[in-house]
Protein backbone atom coordinates (compact mmCIF):
# COMPACT_ATOMS: atom_id res chain seq x y z
CA UNK A 1 0.00 0.00 0.00
CA UNK A 2 2.90 2.14 0.56
CA UNK A 3 5.13 1.41 -2.50
CA UNK A 4 1.19 2.81 -4.65
CA UNK A 5 1.38 5.71 -1.90
CA UNK A 6 4.88 6.63 -3.15
CA UNK A 7 4.54 5.68 -6.38
CA UNK A 8 1.26 8.22 -6.56
CA UNK A 9 2.97 10.75 -5.10
CA UNK A 10 6.52 10.85 -7.07
CA UNK A 11 4.32 10.27 -10.70
CA UNK A 12 2.13 13.12 -9.36
CA UNK A 13 5.35 15.22 -8.72
CA UNK A 14 7.09 14.24 -12.33
CA UNK A 15 4.25 15.20 -14.02
CA UNK A 16 3.93 18.92 -12.21
CA UNK A 17 7.72 19.21 -12.95
CA UNK A 18 7.12 18.09 -16.59
CA UNK A 19 4.28 21.05 -16.94
CA UNK A 20 6.18 23.67 -15.69
CA UNK A 21 9.09 22.81 -17.99
CA UNK A 22 7.01 22.15 -21.08
CA UNK A 23 4.96 25.62 -19.67
CA UNK A 24 6.49 27.58 -22.23
CA UNK A 25 6.14 24.95 -25.25
CA UNK A 26 3.32 26.95 -27.36
CA UNK A 27 5.97 29.60 -28.75
CA UNK A 28 9.63 29.40 -28.79
CA UNK A 29 12.52 31.68 -29.06
CA UNK A 30 15.40 31.75 -30.65
CA UNK A 31 18.20 34.62 -29.93
CA UNK A 32 16.17 36.05 -27.59
CA UNK A 33 13.41 36.85 -29.94
CA UNK A 34 10.16 35.85 -30.22
CA UNK A 35 9.28 33.20 -32.77
CA UNK A 36 5.91 32.37 -34.24
CA UNK A 37 3.98 29.74 -31.99
CA UNK A 38 4.14 26.19 -32.46
CA UNK A 39 1.35 23.65 -33.32
CA UNK A 40 -0.97 23.86 -30.24
CA UNK A 41 -1.36 20.78 -28.06
CA UNK A 42 -1.65 18.39 -25.35
CA UNK A 43 1.62 17.89 -22.73
CA UNK A 44 0.32 14.16 -22.21
CA UNK A 45 1.71 12.11 -19.57
CA UNK A 46 5.48 12.12 -18.44
CA UNK A 47 7.24 9.33 -20.82
CA UNK A 48 4.71 8.03 -22.57
CA UNK A 49 2.90 11.29 -23.48
CA UNK A 50 -0.38 10.29 -25.56
CA UNK A 51 0.94 7.26 -26.77
CA UNK A 52 -1.49 4.70 -25.14
CA UNK A 53 -4.76 7.15 -25.93
CA UNK A 54 -3.48 7.23 -29.59
CA UNK A 55 -3.16 3.64 -29.41
CA UNK A 56 -6.28 2.79 -27.55
CA UNK A 57 -8.54 4.58 -30.37
CA UNK A 58 -6.74 2.16 -33.06
CA UNK A 59 -7.56 -0.79 -30.84
CA UNK A 60 -11.06 0.33 -29.99
CA UNK A 61 -11.57 0.58 -33.74
CA UNK A 62 -11.80 4.42 -33.73
CA UNK A 63 -8.24 5.74 -34.58
CA UNK A 64 -10.19 9.12 -36.04
CA UNK A 65 -11.49 9.97 -32.71
CA UNK A 66 -8.10 10.78 -31.76
CA UNK A 67 -7.14 13.00 -34.35
CA UNK A 68 -10.64 14.73 -34.51
CA UNK A 69 -11.24 15.71 -31.10
CA UNK A 70 -7.89 17.48 -31.68
CA UNK A 71 -7.87 19.37 -34.40
CA UNK A 72 -11.82 20.51 -33.05
CA UNK A 73 -10.66 21.33 -29.74
CA UNK A 74 -7.17 23.16 -31.29
CA UNK A 75 -9.58 24.81 -34.47
CA UNK A 76 -6.43 24.11 -36.73
CA UNK A 77 -5.21 22.15 -39.40
CA UNK A 78 -1.78 21.05 -37.52
CA UNK A 79 -1.48 19.87 -33.74
CA UNK A 80 1.42 18.59 -31.94
CA UNK A 81 1.08 15.57 -29.72
CA UNK A 82 3.81 13.84 -27.28
CA UNK A 83 3.75 10.54 -29.29
CA UNK A 84 6.30 7.91 -29.45
CA UNK A 85 8.51 9.91 -27.44
CA UNK A 86 8.91 12.64 -29.60
CA UNK A 87 7.70 15.72 -30.65
CA UNK A 88 5.08 14.89 -33.04
CA UNK A 89 2.99 17.09 -35.36
CA UNK A 90 -0.54 15.58 -36.83
CA UNK A 91 -1.33 17.13 -40.37
CA UNK A 92 -4.81 17.10 -40.46
CA UNK A 93 -5.72 18.26 -43.92
CA UNK A 94 -5.99 17.18 -47.81
CA UNK A 95 -4.02 20.59 -48.03
CA UNK A 96 -1.61 19.52 -45.33
CA UNK A 97 -1.04 15.81 -47.37
CA UNK A 98 -0.28 17.36 -50.43
CA UNK A 99 1.99 19.58 -48.65
CA UNK A 100 4.02 17.08 -46.75
CA UNK A 101 4.10 14.73 -50.18
CA UNK A 102 5.47 17.59 -51.82
CA UNK A 103 8.19 18.37 -49.86
CA UNK A 104 9.61 15.17 -49.57
CA UNK A 105 13.91 15.46 -49.27
CA UNK A 106 12.91 19.46 -49.60
CA UNK A 107 11.26 20.26 -45.68
CA UNK A 108 10.81 16.98 -44.37
CA UNK A 109 12.44 13.16 -44.91
CA UNK A 110 11.38 9.53 -44.45
CA UNK A 111 11.38 8.65 -40.39
CA UNK A 112 10.51 5.44 -38.31
CA UNK A 113 9.73 4.88 -34.70
CA UNK A 114 13.04 3.42 -32.90
CA UNK A 115 10.79 0.26 -32.18
CA UNK A 116 10.22 -0.51 -36.36
CA UNK A 117 14.16 0.34 -37.37
CA UNK A 118 14.85 -2.25 -34.73
CA UNK A 119 12.88 -4.57 -36.26
CA UNK A 120 13.72 -3.90 -39.63
CA UNK A 121 17.62 -3.60 -39.00
CA UNK A 122 18.59 -1.43 -41.93
CA UNK A 123 22.01 -1.89 -43.41
CA UNK A 124 25.00 -0.52 -41.47
CA UNK A 125 25.86 0.82 -44.79
CA UNK A 126 22.55 3.18 -45.72
CA UNK A 127 19.68 4.72 -43.47
CA UNK A 128 16.25 2.93 -43.85
CA UNK A 129 14.86 5.72 -45.97
CA UNK A 130 18.18 5.15 -48.64
CA UNK A 131 17.52 1.36 -48.19
CA UNK A 132 13.24 1.73 -49.55
CA UNK A 133 14.14 4.29 -52.14
CA UNK A 134 16.82 1.51 -52.97
CA UNK A 135 14.31 -1.28 -52.82
CA UNK A 136 11.72 1.01 -55.54
CA UNK A 137 14.50 1.14 -57.78
CA UNK A 138 14.69 -2.86 -57.88
CA UNK A 139 10.95 -3.39 -57.47
CA UNK A 140 10.20 -0.99 -60.59
CA UNK A 141 11.16 -3.46 -63.37
CA UNK A 142 8.78 -5.83 -61.80
CA UNK A 143 6.40 -3.02 -60.57
CA UNK A 144 5.57 -1.69 -64.16
CA UNK A 145 2.22 -2.20 -66.11
CA UNK A 146 4.07 -4.65 -68.77
CA UNK A 147 5.49 -6.89 -66.36
CA UNK A 148 2.02 -6.66 -64.06
CA UNK A 149 0.11 -8.01 -67.49
CA UNK A 150 2.36 -11.15 -67.23
CA UNK A 151 1.63 -12.28 -63.45
CA UNK A 152 -2.58 -11.89 -63.86
CA UNK A 153 -3.12 -15.29 -65.46
CA UNK A 154 -0.27 -16.71 -62.68
CA UNK A 155 -2.39 -14.90 -59.44
CA UNK A 156 -5.74 -15.97 -61.07
CA UNK A 157 -4.33 -20.06 -61.34
CA UNK A 158 -3.07 -19.48 -57.78
CA UNK A 159 -6.27 -18.00 -56.32
CA UNK A 160 -7.92 -21.39 -58.10
CA UNK A 161 -5.44 -23.88 -56.13
CA UNK A 162 -5.83 -21.85 -52.74
CA UNK A 163 -9.63 -21.36 -52.71
CA UNK A 164 -9.76 -25.34 -53.52
CA UNK A 165 -6.98 -26.31 -50.89
CA UNK A 166 -8.03 -24.01 -48.35
CA UNK A 167 -11.75 -23.39 -48.36
CA UNK A 168 -13.06 -26.56 -49.00
CA UNK A 169 -14.98 -26.50 -45.69
CA UNK A 170 -18.13 -25.14 -43.59
CA UNK A 171 -16.48 -22.27 -41.79
CA UNK A 172 -13.39 -21.14 -42.41
CA UNK A 173 -11.06 -17.54 -40.54
CA UNK A 174 -10.46 -15.40 -43.28
CA UNK A 175 -7.53 -12.94 -42.26
CA UNK A 176 -4.81 -15.98 -41.75
CA UNK A 177 -6.44 -17.76 -45.15
CA UNK A 178 -6.05 -14.11 -46.87
CA UNK A 179 -2.66 -14.19 -45.37
CA UNK A 180 -1.58 -17.62 -46.41
CA UNK A 181 -2.38 -16.50 -50.07
CA UNK A 182 -0.43 -13.36 -50.21
CA UNK A 183 2.23 -14.52 -49.09
CA UNK A 184 2.55 -17.83 -51.11
CA UNK A 185 1.51 -15.70 -54.67
CA UNK A 186 4.18 -13.33 -53.47
CA UNK A 187 7.14 -16.29 -52.71
CA UNK A 188 5.94 -17.28 -56.71
CA UNK A 189 6.27 -13.83 -57.85
CA UNK A 190 8.83 -12.15 -56.05
CA UNK A 191 11.08 -15.07 -55.57
CA UNK A 192 10.22 -18.01 -57.47
CA UNK A 193 9.31 -20.28 -54.76
CA UNK A 194 6.49 -22.67 -54.85
CA UNK A 195 7.51 -25.05 -52.34
CA UNK A 196 4.98 -25.12 -49.60
CA UNK A 197 7.46 -25.90 -46.72
CA UNK A 198 9.37 -23.32 -47.81
CA UNK A 199 6.50 -20.76 -47.89
CA UNK A 200 5.79 -22.00 -44.44
CA UNK A 201 8.77 -22.05 -42.75
CA UNK A 202 9.18 -18.36 -44.16
CA UNK A 203 5.76 -17.61 -43.00
CA UNK A 204 5.69 -18.54 -39.08
CA UNK A 205 7.94 -15.64 -37.91
CA UNK A 206 6.64 -13.42 -40.21
CA UNK A 207 3.49 -13.37 -38.74
CA UNK A 208 4.48 -11.75 -35.50
CA UNK A 209 5.84 -8.79 -36.63
CA UNK A 210 3.49 -6.45 -37.36
CA UNK A 211 2.16 -5.89 -34.06
CA UNK A 212 5.91 -5.35 -32.59
CA UNK A 213 6.02 -2.10 -34.70
CA UNK A 214 3.89 0.60 -32.60
CA UNK A 215 4.17 -1.44 -29.33
CA UNK A 216 2.59 0.70 -26.59
CA UNK A 217 5.35 -1.31 -23.78
CA UNK A 218 8.17 -1.38 -26.25
CA UNK A 219 10.49 -3.19 -23.87
CA UNK A 220 13.19 -6.16 -25.70
CA UNK A 221 12.17 -8.36 -22.79
CA UNK A 222 10.68 -12.34 -23.36
CA UNK A 223 7.03 -12.19 -23.22
CA UNK A 224 5.98 -8.76 -25.09
CA UNK A 225 4.91 -8.30 -28.41
CA UNK A 226 8.11 -6.13 -29.16
CA UNK A 227 10.57 -8.96 -28.39
CA UNK A 228 8.23 -11.58 -30.37
CA UNK A 229 8.74 -9.13 -33.20
CA UNK A 230 12.05 -8.81 -32.73
CA UNK A 231 12.85 -12.48 -32.30
CA UNK A 232 11.06 -13.20 -35.70
CA UNK A 233 12.84 -10.89 -37.54
CA UNK A 234 15.87 -12.24 -37.48
CA UNK A 235 14.82 -15.81 -37.51
CA UNK A 236 13.52 -14.98 -41.14
CA UNK A 237 16.50 -12.54 -41.83
CA UNK A 238 18.49 -15.98 -41.03
CA UNK A 239 16.03 -18.21 -43.56
CA UNK A 240 16.22 -15.77 -46.56
CA UNK A 241 19.98 -15.73 -46.20
CA UNK A 242 20.17 -19.04 -46.79
CA UNK A 243 17.97 -18.84 -49.99
CA UNK A 244 20.07 -16.03 -51.14
CA UNK A 245 23.18 -18.05 -50.43
CA UNK A 246 21.52 -21.01 -52.23
CA UNK A 247 20.81 -18.79 -55.31
CA UNK A 248 24.68 -18.01 -55.01
CA UNK A 249 25.26 -21.27 -55.49
CA UNK A 250 22.29 -22.18 -58.12
CA UNK A 251 23.22 -19.30 -60.88
CA UNK A 252 27.02 -20.57 -60.19
CA UNK A 253 25.95 -24.80 -61.36
CA UNK A 254 23.98 -23.20 -64.17
CA UNK A 255 20.47 -23.62 -62.01
CA UNK A 256 19.83 -20.04 -62.39
CA UNK A 257 15.57 -19.28 -62.88
CA UNK A 258 14.78 -19.13 -66.44
CA UNK A 259 13.58 -15.68 -66.03
CA UNK A 260 15.06 -13.76 -63.87
CA UNK A 261 13.13 -12.36 -60.38
CA UNK A 262 13.98 -9.67 -57.41
CA UNK A 263 16.19 -12.06 -56.05
CA UNK A 264 18.71 -12.48 -59.21
CA UNK A 265 18.39 -8.46 -59.70
CA UNK A 266 19.46 -7.70 -55.96
CA UNK A 267 22.12 -10.18 -56.40
CA UNK A 268 23.66 -7.51 -59.05
CA UNK A 269 22.98 -4.59 -56.99
CA UNK A 270 26.06 -2.54 -55.47
CA UNK A 271 26.21 -0.20 -52.89
CA UNK A 272 27.22 3.50 -53.94
CA UNK A 273 31.06 2.21 -53.64
CA UNK A 274 30.78 -0.13 -56.43
CA UNK A 275 30.89 -3.29 -54.10
CA UNK A 276 28.60 -5.68 -54.02
CA UNK A 277 25.67 -5.91 -52.09
CA UNK A 278 25.95 -8.35 -49.07
CA UNK A 279 23.93 -11.52 -48.62
CA UNK A 280 22.79 -9.77 -45.37
CA UNK A 281 21.32 -6.65 -46.59
CA UNK A 282 19.49 -8.28 -49.77
CA UNK A 283 17.79 -11.08 -47.00
CA UNK A 284 16.63 -7.57 -44.79
CA UNK A 285 15.26 -5.91 -48.75
CA UNK A 286 13.57 -9.11 -49.43
CA UNK A 287 12.10 -9.63 -45.93
CA UNK A 288 10.82 -5.84 -46.15
CA UNK A 289 9.58 -6.30 -49.45
CA UNK A 290 8.03 -9.44 -48.40
CA UNK A 291 6.72 -8.04 -45.74
CA UNK A 292 5.15 -4.57 -46.94
CA UNK A 293 2.90 -6.89 -49.87
CA UNK A 294 1.91 -9.56 -46.62
CA UNK A 295 -0.01 -7.33 -44.04
CA UNK A 296 -1.40 -4.45 -46.13
CA UNK A 297 -3.30 -6.61 -49.33
CA UNK A 298 -4.16 -9.68 -46.33
CA UNK A 299 -5.88 -6.95 -44.17
CA UNK A 300 -7.60 -5.55 -47.16
CA UNK A 301 -8.81 -8.97 -48.48
CA UNK A 302 -10.30 -9.63 -45.41
CA UNK A 303 -12.04 -5.97 -44.64
CA UNK A 304 -13.33 -6.66 -48.09
CA UNK A 305 -14.84 -9.70 -47.49
CA UNK A 306 -16.36 -8.80 -43.70
CA UNK A 307 -18.22 -5.61 -45.85
CA UNK A 308 -19.62 -8.16 -48.55
CA UNK A 309 -21.05 -10.44 -46.28
CA UNK A 310 -22.33 -7.08 -44.74
CA UNK A 311 -23.58 -5.43 -47.53
CA UNK A 312 -26.24 -7.62 -49.63
CA UNK A 313 -26.83 -5.46 -52.21
CA UNK A 314 -22.91 -4.52 -52.70
CA UNK A 315 -22.22 -7.95 -53.24
CA UNK A 316 -25.05 -8.56 -55.53
CA UNK A 317 -23.62 -6.10 -57.60
CA UNK A 318 -19.77 -6.88 -57.72
CA UNK A 319 -21.13 -10.77 -58.22
CA UNK A 320 -22.79 -9.74 -61.49
CA UNK A 321 -20.12 -7.48 -62.63
CA UNK A 322 -17.61 -10.50 -61.83
CA UNK A 323 -19.83 -13.05 -63.69
CA UNK A 324 -20.07 -11.03 -67.21
CA UNK A 325 -16.59 -11.04 -67.55
CA UNK A 326 -16.51 -15.19 -66.37
CA UNK A 327 -19.19 -15.49 -69.39
CA UNK A 328 -17.36 -13.76 -71.83
CA UNK A 329 -14.24 -16.28 -70.89
CA UNK A 330 -13.58 -19.97 -72.74
CA UNK A 331 -13.44 -22.69 -69.95
CA UNK A 332 -10.59 -22.91 -68.31
CA UNK A 333 -9.12 -19.50 -69.45
CA UNK A 334 -7.35 -17.29 -67.12
CA UNK A 335 -8.10 -13.82 -66.13
CA UNK A 336 -6.35 -11.11 -68.51
CA UNK A 337 -5.52 -7.23 -68.27
CA UNK A 338 -8.50 -6.17 -70.29
CA UNK A 339 -10.89 -8.17 -67.98
CA UNK A 340 -9.48 -6.46 -64.89
CA UNK A 341 -10.24 -2.64 -66.90
CA UNK A 342 -13.62 -4.27 -66.91
CA UNK A 343 -13.75 -4.37 -62.67
CA UNK A 344 -14.98 -1.03 -62.19
CA UNK A 345 -17.37 -1.51 -59.56
CA UNK A 346 -15.70 -3.66 -57.66
CA UNK A 347 -12.47 -1.94 -57.72
CA UNK A 348 -14.61 1.21 -56.12
CA UNK A 349 -15.73 -1.32 -53.93
CA UNK A 350 -12.73 -2.01 -52.89
CA UNK A 351 -11.35 1.76 -52.58
CA UNK A 352 -14.55 2.76 -50.37
CA UNK A 353 -13.01 -0.26 -47.88
CA UNK A 354 -10.05 1.34 -47.95
CA UNK A 355 -11.32 4.99 -47.36
CA UNK A 356 -13.18 3.35 -44.41
CA UNK A 357 -10.73 1.16 -43.06
CA UNK A 358 -7.13 2.28 -44.71
CA UNK A 359 -5.00 -0.71 -44.15
CA UNK A 360 -2.21 1.10 -42.89
CA UNK A 361 -3.05 4.12 -41.46
CA UNK A 362 -0.34 6.61 -41.63
CA UNK A 363 3.46 6.71 -41.67
CA UNK A 364 6.15 9.03 -40.59
CA UNK A 365 8.35 12.23 -41.62
CA UNK A 366 11.30 14.03 -39.67
CA UNK A 367 11.60 17.88 -40.14
CA UNK A 368 14.93 18.41 -42.21
CA UNK A 369 14.63 22.46 -41.95
CA UNK A 370 12.59 24.66 -39.73
CA UNK A 371 9.84 25.62 -41.61
CA UNK A 372 5.46 27.63 -41.09
CA UNK A 373 3.06 26.28 -42.05
CA UNK A 374 -0.29 28.19 -41.50
CA UNK A 375 1.57 30.41 -39.35
CA UNK A 376 2.58 27.74 -37.09
CA UNK A 377 6.67 27.25 -36.55
CA UNK A 378 7.91 23.37 -37.20
CA UNK A 379 11.36 22.91 -36.08
CA UNK A 380 13.90 20.76 -37.56
CA UNK A 381 14.18 17.37 -35.36
CA UNK A 382 10.46 17.99 -35.29
CA UNK A 383 8.49 14.45 -36.06
CA UNK A 384 5.33 14.63 -38.59
CA UNK A 385 2.14 12.25 -38.55
CA UNK A 386 0.10 12.13 -41.73
CA UNK A 387 -3.15 9.21 -40.88
CA UNK A 388 -5.40 8.71 -44.07
CA UNK A 389 -8.34 8.41 -41.06
CA UNK A 390 -7.68 12.15 -40.64
CA UNK A 391 -9.07 12.86 -43.75
CA UNK A 392 -10.91 9.19 -44.59
CA UNK A 393 -13.33 10.44 -41.80
CA UNK A 394 -13.77 14.28 -42.24
CA UNK A 395 -17.43 14.96 -43.70
CA UNK A 396 -15.65 18.03 -44.99
CA UNK A 397 -14.17 15.34 -47.60
CA UNK A 398 -16.17 12.69 -47.44
CA UNK A 399 -20.01 13.30 -46.74
CA UNK A 400 -21.64 11.40 -44.36
CA UNK A 401 -18.11 9.42 -43.68
CA UNK A 402 -19.59 6.24 -42.03
CA UNK A 403 -21.97 5.21 -45.08
CA UNK A 404 -20.35 2.90 -47.23
CA UNK A 405 -20.69 4.70 -50.90
CA UNK A 406 -18.74 3.25 -53.83
CA UNK A 407 -19.92 5.89 -55.87
CA UNK A 408 -17.66 8.30 -54.47
CA UNK A 409 -14.95 6.79 -56.76
CA UNK A 410 -16.78 7.40 -59.53
CA UNK A 411 -16.05 10.36 -61.81
CA UNK A 412 -13.95 13.23 -60.73
CA UNK A 413 -13.56 10.95 -57.38
CA UNK A 414 -12.41 12.71 -53.85
CA UNK A 415 -10.69 15.74 -53.66
CA UNK A 416 -6.88 15.13 -54.58
CA UNK A 417 -4.68 14.11 -51.54
CA UNK A 418 -8.16 13.69 -49.40
CA UNK A 419 -8.13 9.89 -50.40
CA UNK A 420 -4.47 8.45 -49.09
CA UNK A 421 -4.50 5.13 -48.67
CA UNK A 422 -1.02 4.58 -50.09
CA UNK A 423 0.60 7.88 -49.25
CA UNK A 424 1.53 10.20 -51.86
CA UNK A 425 4.39 12.07 -53.90
CA UNK A 426 7.77 10.24 -53.85
CA UNK A 427 7.30 7.69 -51.35
CA UNK A 428 4.18 6.55 -52.72
CA UNK A 429 3.54 2.82 -51.87
CA UNK A 430 5.02 1.16 -55.06
CA UNK A 431 3.14 -1.70 -54.64
CA UNK A 432 -0.39 -0.05 -55.13
CA UNK A 433 -1.17 -1.64 -58.84
CA UNK A 434 0.32 -5.02 -58.33
CA UNK A 435 -1.91 -4.73 -55.20
CA UNK A 436 -4.80 -4.00 -57.10
CA UNK A 437 -4.66 -6.38 -59.24
CA UNK A 438 -4.36 -9.07 -56.52
CA UNK A 439 -7.25 -7.79 -54.97
CA UNK A 440 -9.34 -7.91 -58.44
CA UNK A 441 -8.70 -11.32 -59.10
CA UNK A 442 -8.69 -12.43 -55.70
CA UNK A 443 -12.88 -10.76 -55.43
CA UNK A 444 -13.47 -11.99 -58.99
CA UNK A 445 -12.78 -16.11 -57.94
CA UNK A 446 -14.74 -15.61 -54.66
CA UNK A 447 -17.70 -14.15 -55.47
CA UNK A 448 -18.20 -16.83 -58.02
CA UNK A 449 -17.43 -19.71 -55.89
CA UNK A 450 -18.89 -18.43 -52.69
CA UNK A 451 -21.88 -16.26 -50.86
CA UNK A 452 -20.75 -16.00 -47.08
CA UNK A 453 -22.12 -14.94 -43.93
CA UNK A 454 -20.29 -13.63 -40.90
CA UNK A 455 -19.78 -15.95 -37.86
CA UNK A 456 -19.63 -12.76 -35.18
CA UNK A 457 -21.89 -10.56 -36.84
CA UNK A 458 -21.21 -7.56 -34.73
CA UNK A 459 -17.13 -7.82 -34.96
CA UNK A 460 -15.33 -5.05 -35.92
CA UNK A 461 -12.01 -3.80 -37.95
CA UNK A 462 -9.46 -2.28 -35.48
CA UNK A 463 -6.34 -0.91 -36.10
CA UNK A 464 -3.03 -2.90 -34.51
CA UNK A 465 -1.43 -1.75 -36.43
CA UNK A 466 -2.88 -2.64 -39.64
CA UNK A 467 -6.87 -2.70 -39.98
CA UNK A 468 -7.87 -6.01 -40.05
CA UNK A 469 -10.83 -7.56 -38.14
CA UNK A 470 -10.76 -8.43 -34.89
CA UNK A 471 -11.67 -11.71 -34.15
CA UNK A 472 -10.00 -12.81 -37.91
CA UNK A 473 -13.58 -13.10 -39.33
CA UNK A 474 -15.24 -16.46 -39.03
CA UNK A 475 -17.24 -16.95 -41.98
CA UNK A 476 -19.87 -19.82 -43.30
CA UNK A 477 -19.23 -20.51 -46.39
CA UNK A 478 -22.30 -21.29 -49.09
CA UNK A 479 -20.66 -22.66 -52.03
CA UNK A 480 -22.51 -22.24 -55.75
CA UNK A 481 -23.17 -25.40 -57.18
C1 LIG B 1 -3.53 -2.68 -50.15
C2 LIG B 1 -2.24 -2.83 -50.19
C3 LIG B 1 -1.22 -1.78 -49.77
C4 LIG B 1 -1.40 -0.61 -49.08
C5 LIG B 1 -2.69 -0.02 -48.51
C6 LIG B 1 -0.08 -0.01 -48.96
C7 LIG B 1 0.16 1.21 -48.33
C8 LIG B 1 1.41 1.79 -48.24
C9 LIG B 1 1.65 3.07 -47.62
C10 LIG B 1 0.61 3.96 -46.95
C11 LIG B 1 2.99 3.32 -47.72
C12 LIG B 1 3.74 4.52 -47.15
C13 LIG B 1 3.80 5.67 -48.13
C14 LIG B 1 4.38 6.92 -47.50
O1 LIG B 1 5.10 6.87 -46.49
O2 LIG B 1 4.07 8.01 -48.04
C15 LIG B 1 3.59 2.18 -48.41
C16 LIG B 1 4.94 2.06 -48.68
C17 LIG B 1 5.50 0.94 -49.27
N1 LIG B 1 4.85 -0.15 -49.80
FE1 LIG B 1 2.85 -0.45 -49.79
N2 LIG B 1 0.85 -0.82 -49.56
C18 LIG B 1 0.19 -1.91 -50.08
C19 LIG B 1 0.75 -2.95 -50.79
C20 LIG B 1 2.09 -3.09 -51.09
C21 LIG B 1 2.65 -4.15 -51.88
C22 LIG B 1 1.85 -5.26 -52.54
C23 LIG B 1 4.00 -3.95 -51.93
C24 LIG B 1 5.06 -4.75 -52.64
C25 LIG B 1 4.86 -5.39 -53.76
C26 LIG B 1 4.29 -2.75 -51.17
C27 LIG B 1 5.54 -2.23 -50.96
C28 LIG B 1 5.79 -1.03 -50.32
C29 LIG B 1 7.13 -0.47 -50.11
C30 LIG B 1 8.47 -1.12 -50.53
C31 LIG B 1 6.95 0.77 -49.45
C32 LIG B 1 8.03 1.73 -48.97
C33 LIG B 1 8.18 2.87 -49.95
C34 LIG B 1 9.12 3.98 -49.49
O3 LIG B 1 9.23 4.25 -48.28
O4 LIG B 1 9.75 4.58 -50.35
N3 LIG B 1 3.10 -2.26 -50.67
N4 LIG B 1 2.61 1.28 -48.73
Amino acid sequence: MELIIVSIVLLATLYFLYSVLNSGSSSSTKNGKQQLPLPPGAKGWPLVGETLAYLQGSKKGVPEKFIAERRDKFSTTIFKSPLLNENMVFFCTAEGNKFLFANENKLVKSWWPKTFEKIFAPSEKTTQGEETMRMRKVLSPFLKPDSLQKYIGVMDSETQKHLKTYWDAKEVTVYPLAKKYTFAVGCKLFLNIDNPETIAMLEEPIRHISSGFVSSFPVNIPGTKYHKAIQAAKKIRTDIKHLVAQRRRDILEGRAPKSPDILSHLLMETYENGELINDSDIANKIYGLLHGAYDNVSALLSSIIAYLAELPEVYDRVRSEQIEIAKSKAPGELLNWTDLQRMKYSWNVACEVMRLVPPTQGTFREVITDFVYDGFLVPKGFKIHWNAFATHKNPKYFPSPEKFDPSRFEGEGPVPFSYVPFGGGPRMCPGKEYARLKILVFMHNMVKAFKWEKVFPDEKITTDPVSAPSKGLPVRLHPYK
